[in-house]
């Protein structure tokens, strides 16, 4: 990582072996061992931007964070507009009706168009799985879920219901209620699943991100979509990470005409700084709740405090699509250079947007990378189903230049772990 000449008076108090003691002993032994390699001992200290400055005053790229920060860290506008709120009425009485929360639904609705007019707000994105599938089941009075193979929806049991990943599944098939996981290159395969009975939901992510930013072929989602919706199923698209510009479009279903009853969104929907996320849906799939409110609720739902930050966050967004397209271009491009001067070592790169990853032909090099580029200045995300992959996640916010600089540090740790001889 790079020396900081500027580094924030607060980075210089910091002690980074009380944080490393204090995960090992009250956190987890394993997020702090990686942590510490990941920093290099040192922890992160003051975020503007695409930029984390860390307690040794070093400072790195941020192009991971799991895609919350899509407008980078502390967008100015953001910042501001959560402070207003703070400075008012954080918290809801939830007796008294809150305008924050009204209008950032209302917001929300025309984002995404205004054919999905209703809103439920959780936090995490699995709060809008979640909520997503009761909302199915109940509607239909059926169990069966469908969803996709290499699909990632979160591990909180009835969202991990729908996550693939065996690993994540082992020990609590009991739990997890039923859902088929369908092979993504097989047209048919909702038909089938409707020949062996009734389906409440379809939830797929238009690209699966966790699944090395795979993008779903869309003629096969098209049929999918077409075929549950014909028999009566719900289509809910996750674009949880895809949506919001990560992958160029507000919603990627929505852009391309797929027919679907509920866009999960969440993420970067607090811009970066609150945690927020919404299933935005049809008056049919809402009519449970609309019926009943109480049947999924939620203390911090709708929180005002979040809520403030989303006009801002969305209004943010939308001034930076262009800058998102051009910047798109340039990783794209620049990703075909590197795979071009690695070849040995870079089995492929896929992707979409600002969403792109970059596959290894030796099994173990992900991890290797992830470290060495966190060293040399660049912090980047693996990939949950995909451990042969590093994902890459850029902040819309990210400038022509540091993108250049992530490609450079890209290019030398390649070439470095190639001199070294590991593969
Ligand atoms: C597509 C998708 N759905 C759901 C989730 C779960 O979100 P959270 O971890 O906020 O619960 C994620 C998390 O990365 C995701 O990428």
């Amino acid at each position: 990582m790079a020396a900081s000449p500027q580094s924030p008076p607060k980075v210089a108090t910091a002690q980074p072996g009380a944080t490393f003691d204090r995960l090992r002993r009250h956190l987890s032994r394993g997020v702090a061992l990686a942590a510490e390699s990941m920093g290099n001992g040192a922890v992160e200290a003051f975020a503007a931007g695409a930029s984390i400055t860390l307690s040794d005053r070093r400072t790195a790229l941020d192009f991971g964070s799991y895609s919350v920060a899509l407008l980078g860290h502390r967008h100015p506008g953001v910042v501001e507009a959560v402070h207003r709120q703070l400075a008012t009425m954080p918290t809801s009485t939830r007796a008294l009706a809150n305008p924050v929360t009204a209008e950032a639904a209302a917001t929300l609705v025309d984002y995404f168009g205004g054919a999905l007019p209703k809103v439920h707000f959780g936090l995490n994105g699995s709060d809008a799985v979640e909520a997503a599938v009761k909302l199915a089941r109940l509607a239909t009075g059926r169990d069966r879920v469908l969803a996709v193979r290499g699909g990632y929806h979160g591990t909180s049991l009835g969202a991990l219901a729908l996550t693939h990943h065996p690993g994540l599944r082992a020990g609590l098939r009991g739990c997890v209620s039923q859902t088929v996981h369908l092979d993504p290159f097989e047209p048919a395969a909702v038909m089938d699943e409707i020949a062996r009975g009734p389906v409440a939901a379809l939830v797929f992510e238009p690209v699966q991100g966790e699944n090395g930013a795979f993008p779903l072929p869309t003629d096969v989602l098209h049929r999918w979509a077409l075929d549950a919706r014909a028999h009566g199923a719900f289509v809910i698209a996750d674009e949880i990470q895809s949506g919001l510009r990560r992958c160029g479009e507000r919603s990627v279903a929505l852009a391309e005409g797929l027919p679907v009853d509920a866009v999960l969104t969440g993420g970067p929907l607090g811009g970066g700084v609150m945690p927020l996320s919404a299933v935005v849906c049809t008056e049919v799939l809402y009519r449970p709740l609309g019926a009943d409110p109480l049947l999924h609720t939620s203390t911090f739902g709708g929180h005002p405090l979040s809520c403030a930050a989303l006009p801002a966050a969305l209004d943010a967004i939308e001034g930076l699509a262009d800058h998102g397209r051009s910047l798109a271009d340039g990783l794209a491009n620049g990703l075909r250079g590197l795979h071009d001067l690695h070849p040995r070592m870079l089995s492929g790169f896929r992707g979409r947007g600002l969403l792109w990853s970059i596959g290894f032909t030796a099994p173990h090099m992900a991890g290797e990378v992830i470290v060495r580029l966190a060293d040399a200045g660049l912090l980047v995300s693996p990939c949950l189903s995909d451990p042969r992959s590093v994902r890459l996640l850029p902040p819309l916010t990210t400038t022509h230049a540091e993108l250049d600089q992530a490609l450079g540090i890209l290019d030398s740790a390649l070439t470095d772990v190639a001199r070294r001889g590991t593969f």
